[in-house]
């Protein structure tokens, strides 16, 4: 493969991706957004260095544009921020267009906002007991481990299909395939095991069908549409995301409402705000550390003064993205009243988000349910005693104390 002389590309910056607390923003997306073009990058795990796109423009032109190809990625060792990769090889992730809108297809109608809807009665059932659990444990607690953290992976489960006696253990397995800090080993083992579990359920499904994900896939598969490979390793994503994208990202939500008091009034004044705030808030909240999975350019493509070359990896940062002052105005301020907020917290492109109706949802109902509960709710500590998530991607306090 064609790479371009070392000398003709701008030299790439050793992004060692340290620790940032609270919802700071992560200094290092503040430079790339102010850089003329596309820079490079090196991440901490993996071999050479990459291009990346933080501009809102640039991660658009990237992420639809097919000459960047997430299959060329298959068993490439590229630089990144974890150890190991986290979709199994045969996950949407990893696939591009034609083959990935046959995978996407299989779930699409799940996870509808219509059908989406429908599920949010069910939604509130379940943040109501989980927050009469928390009214009864009495302050001061952990807001996250009395809603964020089994809310979300309730709705999730529930929806794909899981019994509710197998959630303690899909809790333990998601912790340890998205975490950084246990090591490649121990999260290699944690996604064969999830893995075993979704092969197991969806042979459980073919036999005896429910209104569920899993099964939806498990008749996909009958009909020929996708291979009980491609099943669980979608199957191990959307429960994986579901669980701890809206958990964290939720929790952030509520730390963020608690430190502003004028949001939090102004949400308890005028309800009707509930689903423009959680919007704010999506494009606010830094998710995660760094970047996600690369692309791989599939051949030459000049780009703004510059040349990303055939081979080269690209990453993109939908964090810095939904940040960037050439589309979002005065962008480190939260305002509720934002118009036009095509934030990218989501994702762009055919990898678009799988559930983001889903996750809106949720972060609606919880913290519509939890405002409406406690009048008073506020943190137990100052803000600077919560602790935050280390050496993980994605970003979250380890607890957020409350009291009311
Ligand atoms: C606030 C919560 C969430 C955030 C911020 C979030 C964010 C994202 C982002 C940025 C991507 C695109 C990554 C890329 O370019 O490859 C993505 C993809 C994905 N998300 Fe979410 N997500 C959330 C919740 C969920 C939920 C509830 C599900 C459950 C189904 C889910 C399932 C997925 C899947 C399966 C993909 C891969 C799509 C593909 O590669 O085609 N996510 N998410």
């Amino acid at each position: 493969m064609t790479t371009q002389p070392k000398e003709q590309q701008p030299p790439a910056r050793f992004w060692s991706v340290d620790d940032v607390d609270a919802m700071d923003f992560d200094p290092v997306m503040e430079e790339l957004l102010h850089e003329d073009s596309m820079t490079r990058i090196k991440l901490p795990h993996g071999e050479g260095d990459a291009w990346v796109a933080a501009k809102y423009e640039d991660v658009r032109f990237v992420t639809t544009d097919p000459r960047f190809s997430r299959e060329a990625l298959v068993g490439r060792d590229v630089t990144r921020l974890a150890p190991h990769f986290i979709p199994l090889d045969d996950a949407v992730g990893f696939t591009d267009p034609p083959e990935h809108t046959r995978l996407r297809k299989t779930v699409a109608k799940m996870f509808t906002a219509r059908r989406v809807e429908q599920l949010r009665p069910r939604a509130q059932q379940i943040a109501d007991r989980m927050l009469d659990g928390m009214e009864q444990a009495g302050p001061p607690t952990d807001v996250m481990e009395h809603l964020n953290t089994p809310f979300s992976l309730a709705g999730i489960s529930e929806l794909m299909g899981v019994p509710e006696e197998d959630w303690p253990k899909i809790a333990h397995w998601a912790r340890r395939v998205i975490s950084a800090s246990h090591g490649r080993a121990v999260s290699e083992r944690a996604k064969e095991e999830i893995g075993a579990y979704f092969d197991a359920l969806a042979t459980a499904r073919t036999d005896d069908p429910r209104d569920d994900v899993v099964s939806a896939m498990a008749a996909a598969e009958l009909d020929g549409e996708l291979t009980r490979k491609e099943l669980v390793a979608m199957a191990v994503l959307m429960e994986i995301s579901g669980t701890n994208s809206v958990r964290f990202n939720s929790s952030n939500m509520v730390y963020l409402l608690l430190t502003h008091p004028e949001h939090l009034a102004r949400l308890r004044a005028e309800p009707e705000v509930l689903p423009q705030a959680v919007e704010e808030l999506l494009r606010y909240v830094p998710h995660r550390n760094a970047v996600g999975m690369a692309r791989v350019a599939t051949e030459d493509v000049p780009y703004g003064g510059i040349t990303i070359r055939r081979g080269d990896t690209v990453y993109v940062s939908y964090v810095a993205a939904s940040r960037d002052p050439e589309r979002f105005e005065d962008p480190h301020r939260i305002d509720f009243d934002r118009t036009g907020n095509a934030h990218l917290a989501f994702g762009n492109g055919p990898h678009y988000c799988v559930g983001p109706w889903l996750a809106r949802m949720e972060c609606q109902v919880m913290i519509g349910s939890l405002i409406d509960r406690f009048p008073r709710l506020r943190l137990a500590v100052p803000p600077e005693q919560i602790a935050w998530r280390r050496g993980e991607l994605i970003r979250g306090p380890e607890a957020l104390p409350v009291t009311w």
